[in-house]
């Protein structure tokens, strides 16, 4: 059975203090009422040690919004995968379409960036999803297939078996504009139809597909009812313990 998961992105939001008081904030009120899914807060680099050790690691997983793409050594400013993993954190998103947009981070410096992060024991959470353009022009089921084309389907079964693939419109991410519940559950099933295509059926059905973009917990509901929809990657909503809690909620 695949995991239900609610992921947290907190993006570039909150200097160290205020992430430690939301973390804390977190765990306090999951521990005092476990939540019924998977849940996982992805922070910036400098909050990863010191979260780390706040949070009881089998309430809250852990994880970074991004690593380099090379192993280590002469490249200024980065932080490797080994690192990340080495705050114990669990996780890493990879592929948000901000890093492959203000970043120009390709599907090939992602492919290195998957192959590296699994290399050093942690999960991807790998985003794929079409801009407005793309979804105007019906090209979202070509685009969503050459983003898991260009960096995960060269890995083998058991390699992606630590991918979490998150599904994510561009054009309803922080817009306020959410995906129907319909489109999402239309996408998320073409992109489990997909998986199965590469690995088969018992991988395909193993794989969490979350669901992205302007997600809060008056949509939740209705977006977690559907089949191919196992949760959701939050961005703005992770950013307050009530409004997280809300989302994780919808699980209940
Ligand atoms: P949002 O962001 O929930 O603020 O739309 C989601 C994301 O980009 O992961």
């Amino acid at each position: 059975m695949r995991k239900k998961i609610v992921a947290g992105n907190w993006k570039m939001n909150k200097n160290l203090q205020e992430g430690v008081a939301l973390a804390t904030e977190l765990n306090q009120v999951l521990t005092a009422e476990k939540p019924n899914c998977k849940v996982i807060i992805c922070t910036p680099f400098i909050h990863l040690a010191p979260v780390s050790n706040i949070i009881d690691h089998s309430i809250i997983e852990l994880g970074a919004e991004n690593c380099a793409d090379k192993a280590s050594g002469a490249f200024t400013g980065e932080v490797s995968a080994e690192m990340v993993k080495s705050t114990g954190a669990e996780y890493v998103i990879l592929g948000h379409s901000e890093r492959r947009e203000y970043y120009n981070e390709t599907p090939e410096i992602l492919k290195e960036k998957v192959d590296l992060a699994l290399a050093n024991g942690l999960k991807v959470i790998f985003c794929i999803g079409e801009s407005l353009a793309q979804r105007e022009a019906n090209e979202q089921n070509a685009v969503v297939k050459a983003e898991l084309e260009g960096s995960v389907f060269h890995l083998s079964a058991e390699a992606f078996s630590n991918i979490v693939i998150a599904y994510e419109p561009i054009w309803a991410i922080g817009t306020g504009k959410t995906a129907t519940s319909d489109q999402a559950e239309e996408i998320h099933a073409y992109i489990r139809s997909i998986i199965a295509e590469k690995y088969g059926n018992d991988v395909a059905e193993n794989t969490s597909i979350l669901y992205g973009g302007s997600c809060k917990a008056s949509n939740a509901p209705e977006l977690f009812s559907k089949k191919d929809i196992d949760g959701g990657l939050i961005g703005g909503a992770s950013l307050k313990t009530a409004d997280f809690k809300g989302i994780i909620d919808a699980w209940k």
